[in-house]
């Protein structure tokens, strides 16, 4: 049986990052992915990476922007951290290749990004998460002695000993549907988001809440789960991410009588206030009648205010996705856009380090919740999230494992899994499709859980999802085979998004308040004095999810009104 010291889980960002710190630290180091690592989703952080790099800024600034973005629920400890490590995270970057966009100087450039009191965004164009991926890669191809890669390798399960601790997986060959254990001392879930339980979503197919799922099932608690993020600029056709960097860059959002209506919300940051307030001020001139569009179902981004020239050279991927995707050139006319789900805060709950409370078992990057993002993320923080704690899980993961005797994980989770796997296979086609119930899923979560919440709504929403968890047991899948059967991952994967869906509802439904992403309609202020709590959700061997609370980690900034 294949043994490691570190077993990472998914490789984008924050999974190759741990792995490279792993193996800096000494540890033999595997990298586990459902797909070819660069196609990891960490390429849709788009318009740049946080840090106070500039000598004029500071990291306390950066850590009190990002506790303001947070609304206050973000751990303070943790972003400190964060925060202060940011400057040489990016140096690093810069150090191993990444071509990060360069002022007239010489020095590192910075753009404007949502809810920054300065220019704090190290950027490469518009595609600065994919920039990153590829030279982290590039690294970890340098470390390939140490590092051993399973790509296309579909995790089904976390093997938990009899003392509760995690020391391996099981996952599955998509090449040839032969299941595999593998035995690891300490594994670390990077296998990112859930966004595919809405739609439309930015989010990649990928992103569907496996390692939350995983981690929960395995007992670990999650938490902040119902902050999910809507970006302001998405394509209202299909959610494609038309990155902040363009209001970065200038670019105005219009209502259809063409007023700036920012100044109504946001009259210090207009277009730059954090992106809970301006998609709610976009969904406002949307609700009131201003909304553009044949259905008035859409905001105008007009980036013609840009430069042209700074266009093609700053935003040419939105360029292209403006082109092919809504048939706009962006440089001369306004572009339909709209809120669409982008992020998810909540995670698996950790420590700094990427701890989670199964020894053993660490998670960073989306799949977490340290928690540095609490009820809304600051745009360009979640690159930085992502290499900060992959780093720490990789070094602390590779100091637990020194010294410990590797484990020997049973095989009755492998044997669970093959009759699992045997069970979807056999399904006959008297239940839904997968695709049905996943569609299903996604517009009742996009409808209910979304950027206005209320009670009604979301219990509607818990009903539904229960439904549809009923029914994701007899759902069937047409390929019977065993080379690169998506068939029946995509039942797997739609367990793992029922499982995050149901915690995303019933933690939205908890919290009896609005704070960042949560704005429910029936509860419109923020109540820190019953609120200023995380909601963890945890299983504790139920069905049906548990829910208690932790407290918000509060250092030196006392939660004051957010105004921007
Ligand atoms: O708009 C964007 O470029 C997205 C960045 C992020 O989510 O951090």
């Amino acid at each position: 049986m294949p043994a490691y010291d570190v077993l990472i889980i998914g490789a984008g960002l924050a999974g190759q990052r741990a792995a490279l710190a792993a193996a800096q630290k000494g540890a033999s180091v595997a990298i586990m992915s459902k797909v070819h690592p660069v196609r990891s989703h960490s390429v849709a952080a788009a318009g740049g990476i946080n840090a106070a790099v500039n000598p004029a800024d500071d990291w306390r600034s950066h850590a009190y922007d990002t506790v303001k973005g947070s609304d206050f629920l973000g751990d303070q400890d943790a972003i400190e951290i964060m925060c202060r490590e940011a400057p040489l995270e990016v140096m690093h970057l810069e150090h191993i290749g990444v071509t990060f966009h360069r002022n007239e100087k010489g020095e590192i450039d910075l753009r404007a990004f949502g809810g920054a009191s300065m220019k704090r965004t190290a950027y490469v164009a518009d595609i600065t998460g994919q920039a990153l991926l590829h030279v982290l890669y590039e690294q970890m191809m340098k470390f390939h002695e140490v590092i051993d890669r399973y790509e296309e390798w579909f995790v089904t399960s976390l093997v938990i000993d009899d003392n509760g601790h995690c020391v391996g997986v099981v996952s599955r060959d998509i090449r040839d549907g032969k299941l595999q254990t593998f035995s690891a001392k300490s594994v670390i879930l990077a296998s990112g988001g859930a966004g595919q339980c809405f739609k439309p979503t930015t989010n990649a197919l990928i992103c569907t809440g496996d390692g939350i799922a995983q981690a929960y099932k395995a007992g670990a608690p999650l938490m902040d789960m119902e902050m999910i993020q809507y970006h302001p600029t998405t394509l209202a056709e299909n959610g494609f991410l038309i990155t902040e960097g363009a209001r970065g860059e200038g670019a105005h959002l219009l209502n259809s009588k063409g007023e700036r209506f920012m100044e109504k919300y946001a009259p210090n940051k207009m277009e730059l206030a954090s992106r809970d307030v301006v998609s709610r001020a976009e969904q406002t001139e949307i609700l009131e009648g201003r909304g553009v569009g044949p259905e008035g179902s859409g905001i105008w981004l007009d980036i013609t205010v840009v430069p042209k020239r700074r266009t093609l050279e700053a935003l040419r991927e939105i360029v292209n996705i403006g082109k092919d995707f809504a048939g706009v050139d962006i440089t001369r006319e306004p572009i339909m856009i709209q809120p669409g789900m982008h992020y998810i805060m909540g995670g698996v709950k950790t420590d700094v380090n990427g701890a989670t409370p199964i020894p053993g078992l660490y998670a960073a990057g989306e799949v977490a919740c340290v928690s540095v993002h609490g009820g809304n993320r600051l745009g360009a923080n979640s690159l930085l999230d992502t290499l900060i704690f992959g780093r720490r899980s990789g070094e602390h993961a590779a100091e637990r494992a020194v010294g410990m005797p590797m484990p020997t994980a049973s095989l009755d989770a492998q044997r669970r899994d093959e009759e699992q796997t045997a069970e979807i296979l056999s399904r006959p086609k008297t239940g839904r499709r997968v695709s049905e119930i996943k569609e299903e899923l996604g517009t009742t979560m996009n409808r209910y859980v979304a950027v206005f919440r209320e009670e009604a709504g979301l219990q509607t929403a818990h009903e539904i999802v229960r439904r549809l968890k009923e029914e994701a047991k007899t759902a069937y899948v047409d390929d019977k085979g065993t080379v690169f059967n998506q068939d029946v991952l995509g039942a797997i994967e739609l367990d793992y998004m029922l499982t995050c869906a149901e915690a995303i509802v019933v933690a939205a439904i908890e919290r009896k308040e609005s704070r960042g992403a949560q704005f429910r309609t029936d509860y419109p202020e923020r109540n820190d004095a019953e609120w200023l709590k995380h909601i963890d959700v945890s299983r504790n061997g139920a069905e049906t999810p548990h829910l208690s609370y932790s407290p918000v980690t509060i250092t030196q900034w006392q939660p004051e009104e957010r105004k921007y």
